[in-house]
């Protein structure tokens, strides 16, 4: 695995919070929460890093991940490349690391990576020249690093600990990168009763989510949880022989308010998004008092700042 850090310990690369510290995790959640303001007010910016590029390259959609990158580079003082792949020269051919070095010679600093092929982040991250850095923008099934912070920072500012608290980490399982990273930054963070809830079908391979306790029904998941984290049933990444019924999902998993009853009562819930309402969660719960799901969004801005500031802040400009 491509090492994540320089030399002196600081952070070069973000493609993984696994073999993060705590002590590195909470750094940054610190620093995003330094850039988190309140809706309606005028966002923090400055001009941290005049003079630096970074260039979008996300080959699967997103609109919160890209989105919240460009902005939170571009309030940093960065200028921002997004690369349209289905207009470039990779559609004729042409690799992705040839890609990435045509932009590294147009001086980007920074490269924001989202594919749907396992290790791209990383071999990126593995061949990029000593200047540059890599983020992981959602890898695969793999991982998904800034919306693990995301969701860490969330669930820090409604309960104000990670200590005792249970989590509960709800649907497609198997193939989400989101609750692989949710995992790792809750593990490290302190919460020591993780619970995972899915269908057999969904449900990761053995020997996955050390620690977490295992369920395949939704009641005994929810029971007295402080954190409901759904998740999206990514059909991308099944066939359709695999693809559960919508109606009979939402019957069996779907978070519906009598559901959510059996969790805390200030428990709080949570989807990365995009969301089916009505196959993994209700919308009167999406939209409903418990929900921190809009927090999610606005603090993803606040944590690729922090990220961004982190892995490019300690070097000036090239001359
Ligand atoms: N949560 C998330 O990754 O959303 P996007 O796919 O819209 O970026």
């Amino acid at each position: 695995m491509t090492d994540q850090l320089r030399a002196d310990g600081s952070l070069r690369h973000l493609l993984t919070l696994e073999t993060l510290s705590r002590t590195q995790i909470e750094r940054l959640l610190e620093r995003a929460q330094t850039f988190v303001r309140p809706l309606g007010a005028r966002p923090p910016t400055s001009q941290a890093l005049a003079g630096a590029t970074v260039a979008n390259l996300f080959t699967e959609p997103s609109t919160r991940t890209r989105v919240s990158f460009e902005l939170a580079a571009k309030r940093l003082g960065a200028a921002v490349v997004n690369l349209e792949v289905q207009l470039s020269s990779r559609v004729k051919g042409e690799s992705m690391l040839d890609t990435v070095y045509t932009l590294e010679s147009l001086y980007v600093d920074a490269f924001v990576i989202r594919d749907a092929e396992a290790g791209v982040p990383g071999l990126v991250a593995a061949n990029v020249a000593p200047h540059v850095s890599v983020l992981s923008a959602g890898e695969a099934h793999v991982s998904h690093p800034t919306q693990g912070l995301l969701d860490a920072l969330t669930v820090y500012q409604r309960k104000q600990r990670f200590a005792g608290l249970a989590v509960a980490i709800v649907g497609d399982v198997r193939h989400s990168r989101v609750a692989r990273s949710a995992w790792h930054a809750f593990a490290r963070l302190g919460v020591t009763d993780l619970r995972i809830a899915a269908p057999a079908a969904l449900m990761p391979a053995a020997g996955e989510f050390a620690g977490c306790t295992r369920h395949t029904r939704l009641a005994a998941a929810l029971k007295e949880a402080d954190v409901v984290m759904m998740l999206r049933i990514q059909k991308e990444r099944m066939s359709e022989a695999d693809l559960p019924g919508g109606e009979r999902y939402f019957a069996a998993w779907g978070l519906t308010r009598e559901r959510l009853a059996l969790a805390r009562p200030d428990a709080i819930v949570m989807h990365p998004q995009p969301m089916n309402r009505g196959i993994e969660i209700a919308s009167d719960v999406a939209d409903g008092p418990q929900s921190a799901i809009r927090d999610q969004v606005r603090n993803g801005v606040a944590v690729r700042m922090a990220v961004l500031a982190e892995v490019l802040g300690g070097r000036g400009a090239r001359s």
